[in-house]
C-alpha cells in the first residue's frame, strides 16, 4: 500500500495538502470527520439556500429545510417577515414541527408542550406556576439563524454573524439568477409544485462536481444523446454528441464557488426549437396559437421551455431548466437533491402544463444516469483506499469571470479553492 496522506485519526487533517491544482484526495468524499468539518465551516459559516418565498407566501406559512444536517424551520411570521430557526426545542431538543410544510400560528412541541410562536418566540411553558421567577421566557425561544436574506426570492440564511451580505456572497451569480428569474413576464419565480427527492449513495460534492460539466454528458447520458440525436439532429442533448468544445456553449468560474454553464449556444438560436418533444405539446402549441395568435406564441413558448442555463451557487443552490435543485447533505456518503419545479409569474395560465411536462424531461432520462455514475464514484473511492487521488486537471485556469470550453475542469477546481478557503479557517470571525 502506498503511504497515507492523511493525519491519524484526531490528527487536524492538513487540508490544503488534500487540494492540489490537478488532484484531490479521497477522503474529501469518504471520510466522516471530513464531512463532520463541512458541516461546521462551510454549512455552519456561509450562506446557504433554505427555501423560496413563494413556498410561504401568507403569515404562519412554515416549512422544513435543513442548514447542512440541521433540521430548519423556514416560517413566516404574523408580520410577513420570513424567519429561520433550527427545528430543535429550547427545552430538551425535540424536534417541534414534523410536518414538511404548512400554516401554524403555533409550534407545540410534543413531548412537554413548549409552545413557541411563528416567529420562533417562546409563548408559554405549562404549568408555569413551577417555573422559577428567573426563567425568562426571552431566552428560550427557538434558535435563530443569525442572518436571513433574501434575493430574488431565494432565500438564504447563514450561522455566522460575519458574513458579507448576501448580494456580495452571491457575487456575479446574481446577474445570472436575475436571468433565469427575468424570463417571467412578473419578473418572478413561483415554486408551489411539490418536490422531487432523488437520493444517491454518494457524497454531496459528486454533485458539485458535475455542476458545470460539459465532458461526462457523451458518456453519462450516452443514450439520451443518442436518442435524441437520432429523433433530430440537433433536439436537445444531442449537442453533446460531438466535441462540446467545439460548439459555442462555454462555463463560467463566477466566484465564491460558484459555477455557470451556458448550454444555449449549443441549442442554435431558439431553445424552442431544440425543445424535445413532450407529451402534449402539439395540443398545448395548437392551443395557445388558437387564444395567442401565431405571432405571441413563439415568445410564450420559449419561456416555456427550458432556460438551458445551469446556474450554482456554492454551496447548495442548483438552477437547472425551469427547476431549483437544492443539495442536501445527509451523511458522508448519502445525498438528497431535492427538486423543485417553478412556474412564472404573469405567464399565460395554457403554458403551464407544457412546462411541467419539459421539465420532467431531463429528469426521466438523465437523473438515472448521474446518479448511477456517483454512487459508482463512491464505491471506487471507499473501497481502493490505496489509490489516494482523484484527477481534476483538465483544462487550464483563467481569470476569474473567464469563460472555458466545457470540458475544462476549471469550475470544479474553483469550487474545490472555496471549499478548501472555508475549511482551512478554523478562527471564529468569518474568513
Ligand atoms: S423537549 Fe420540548 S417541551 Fe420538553
Ligand atoms: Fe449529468
Amino acid at each position: 500500500m502506498t503511504s497515507r496522506t492523511v493525519e491519524p485519526p484526531g490528527a487536524e487533517p492538513e487540508y490544503g495538502s488534500l487540494v492540489r491544482d490537478d488532484r484531490v484526495h479521497r477522503t474529501l468524499y469518504t471520510e466522516p470527520s471530513v464531512f463532520a468539518d463541512e458541516m461546521e465551516r462551510i454549512f455552519g459559516r456561509t450562506w446557504v439556500y433554505l427555501g423560496h418565498e413563494s413556498e410561504i407566501p401568507e403569515p404562519h406559512d412554515f416549512k422544513l429545510t435543513n442548514l447542512g444536517t440541521r433540521p430548519v424551520i423556514l416560517s413566516r411570521d404574523e408580520e410577513g417577515t420570513a424567519r429561520a430557526f433550527f427545528n430543535r426545542c429550547s427545552h430538551r431538543g425535540v424536534t417541534v414541527c414534523n410536518e414538511a410544510r404548512g400554516n401554524a400560528p403555533r409550534f407545540v412541541c410534543s413531548y412537554h408542550g413548549w409552545t413557541y410562536s411563528s416567529a420562533g418566540d417562546l409563548l408559554n411553558v405549562p404549568f408555569p406556576s413551577g417555573m422559577d421567577d428567573s426563567f425568562d421566557p426571552a431566552e428560550w425561544g427557538l434558535h435563530h439563524l443569525e442572518r436571513v436574506e433574501s434575493y430574488r426570492g431565494f432565500v438564504f440564511g447563514v450561522l455566522s454573524a460575519e458574513a458579507p451580505p448576501l448580494a456580495e456572497h452571491l457575487g456575479a451569480a446574481a446577474a445570472l439568477i436575475d436571468e433565469w428569474v427575468d424570463r417571467a413576464p412578473d419578473g418572478e419565480i413561483v415554486v408551489r409544485h411539490g418536490v422531487r427527492r432523488v437520493a444517491a449513495r454518494a457524497n454531496w460534492k459528486l454533485y458539485l462536481d458535475g455542476a458545470a460539466d460539459g465532458l461526462h454528458p457523451f458518456a453519462t447520458h450516452r443514450s439520451f444523446v443518442e436518442m435524441s440525436a437520432r429523433h433530430r439532429d440537433g433536439l436537445f442533448i444531442s449537442q453533446f454528441r460531438r466535441n462540446p468544445d467545439e460548439t459555442p456553449m462555454y462555463s463560467r468560474v463566477l466566484g465564491g464557488g460558484h459555477q455557470y454553464l451556458d448550454q444555449r449556444p449549443g441549442m442554435g438560436g431558439r431553445v424552442w426549437d431544440a425543445t424535445r418533444p413532450a407529451p402534449g405539446t402539439e395540443a398545448s402549441v395548437a392551443d395557445l396559437e388558437q387564444r395567442y395568435g401565431s405571432e405571441t406564441t413563439p415568445e410564450i413558448l420559449e419561456r416555456t421551455t427550458v432556460a438551458g442555463m445551469n446556474v450554482f451557487v456554492f454551496p447548495n443552490l442548483s438552477l437547472v431548466d425551469n427547476s431549483i435543485g437544492v443539495v442536501q447533505p445527509r451523511e458522508v456518503n448519502r445525498t438528497e437533491v431535492l427538486w423543485h419545479v417553478t412556474s412564472l409569474a404573469g405567464a399565460e395560465p395554457e403554458s403551464l402544463p407544457l412546462r411541467l411536462r419539459i421539465g420532467e424531461d431531463f429528469p426521466n432520462f438523465g437523473d438515472p444516469d448521474d446518479i448511477e455514475n456517483w454512487e459508482r464514484a463512491q464505491r471506487g473511492l471507499e473501497l481502493v483506499p490505496d489509490v489516494e487521488w482523484l484527477h481534476t486537471g483538465r483544462g487550464d485556469d483563467g481569470e476569474e469571470g473567464a469563460d472555458y470550453g466545457v470540458t475544462n475542469e476549471a469550475p470544479m477546481r474553483a469550487y474545490q479553492r472555496e471549499w478548501l478557503r472555508l475549511m482551512q479557517h478554523r478562527g471564529g470571525e468569518n474568513p
